[in-house]
């Protein structure tokens, strides 16, 4: 692996400390450079509302066919099959169902997950299709917690701060910035991205003795659908959603969506009640999360900022993934350090020329 290991490392910034941050971080720290990881929550806050990584269901399963996410999904379920042998990750049957083909995306990923298999409709609901594959699943406050082990391993310092903007991240020394902040892009004020907007999803987490996944889009219902997605390492929790509601900030679990989910996924599978019905089920308790999402898809780019009136540093944008955050992360972050290495060898951290008087 390339290493920029030297007598003074080149120090990088990583502001936010979900997942795509600390993969960044980890990614970072393993190429040698010296990194910082600013942030509001750190792992631990498992918690915390107002940060979307600890409330993921964490399963591998595509959701769009936008090729920049399709490659950094390929290469995360690759990276993350490597965690199975520690049980850090779970291989996971999944059955997935939708409305017509289109919620298949292509079957894009027919040739990456394992075992793919379509079903014939007398394995679907009626007038839907669906498709089997072994995927995979983390349980994302340990996953969190893990990768925030790995980072300070290596030396990485975990900050808690909450930055009114990027600039109250970055030293004199600070080389380069990755923003990952997801929802918090909106208000950064010198970010203020106007795109970036939450999906809020409610869950219930349950205990029941369920090892498989089902993923069911065929509600007809605009916001939505049913799934049931297990947690290694848990004692037997198992997600039970869901809800995708664009611009929604309501944090309250709903009670009635509650029912309706359980009724829901009890109906697809029928083990995760001691007697088949929903009071049967042992809920663990109800949550509210919101996915840091962004409209017309997730930023991943390079933007060079003048930070301290004369230094221009490059900041990569890495965040707006909305619901693919675990299953996209390896590839994300892999990205966005290599646009930092990029950034460095070009040497664009550079002072700006004096203004004449
Ligand atoms: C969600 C799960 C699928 O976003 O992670 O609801």
């Amino acid at each position: 692996m390339a290493s920029v290991r030297g007598p003074t490392p080149p120090s990088v910034v990583v502001v936010g400390g979900g997942v795509i941050g600390l993969t960044a971080a980890l990614l970072l720290a393993r190429r040698g450079y010296a990194v910082e990881v600013v942030a509001r929550n750190l792992p631990g806050d498992s918690l915390d509302q107002a940060w979307a990584s600890p409330w993921a269901g964490a399963n591998w399963c595509p959701f769009g066919v936008d090729p920049r996410v399709c490659k950094w999904e390929a290469e995360t379920l690759e990276q993350l099959r490597t965690l199975i042998p520690s049980g850090l990750a779970m291989p996971l049957p999944i059955t997935r169902f939708a409305s017509s083909e289109a919620g298949l995306h292509n079957h894009w990923y027919a040739g990456v997950a394992d075992n793919y298999t379509r079903l014939g409709p007398e394995s679907c609901p009626p007038g839907c299709v669906g498709v089997t594959f072994t995927s995979v699943s983390v349980n994302s406050p340990h996953y969190l917690e893990w990768l925030g082990a790995q980072c300070t391993a290596l030396g990485v310092k975990l900050r808690r701060a909450t930055l009114k903007a990027l600039r109250d991240a970055v030293r004199p020394d600070t080389r380069a910035v990755i923003n990952a902040t997801g929802l918090g892009a909106g208000e950064l004020e010198d970010v203020r991205d106007e795109f970036v907007e939450p999906i809020r999803g409610q869950i219930v987490v349950v205990r029941a003795p369920v090892k498989r996944c089902v993923m069911d889009a065929t509600m007809n219902h605009p916001t939505r659908s049913t799934y049931i997605i297990p947690r290694p390492n848990s004692g037997g929790q198992v997600i039970c959603g869901g809800c995708y509601e664009v611009g929604s900030t309501v944090r309250e679990p709903d009670p009635a969506m509650t029912r309706s989910i359980l009724e829901h996924c009890l109906a697809r599978i029928p083990e995760l009640s001691k007697d088949g019905t929903v009071e049967g089920i042992e809920i663990i308790r109800e949550c509210v999360g919101f996915r840091p999402s962004r409209r017309g898809g997730p930023r991943l780019e390079r933007e060079d900022k003048t930070f301290g009136g004369s230094r221009r540093v490059p900041v990569v944008h890495a965040y707006g993934i909305g619901p693919a955050g675990y299953q996209a992360s390896w590839g994300m972050a892999g990205e966005a350090v290599k646009l930092v290495g990029d950034a460095l060898i070009e040497g664009i951290v550079v002072e700006a020329p004096r203004a004449k008087l």
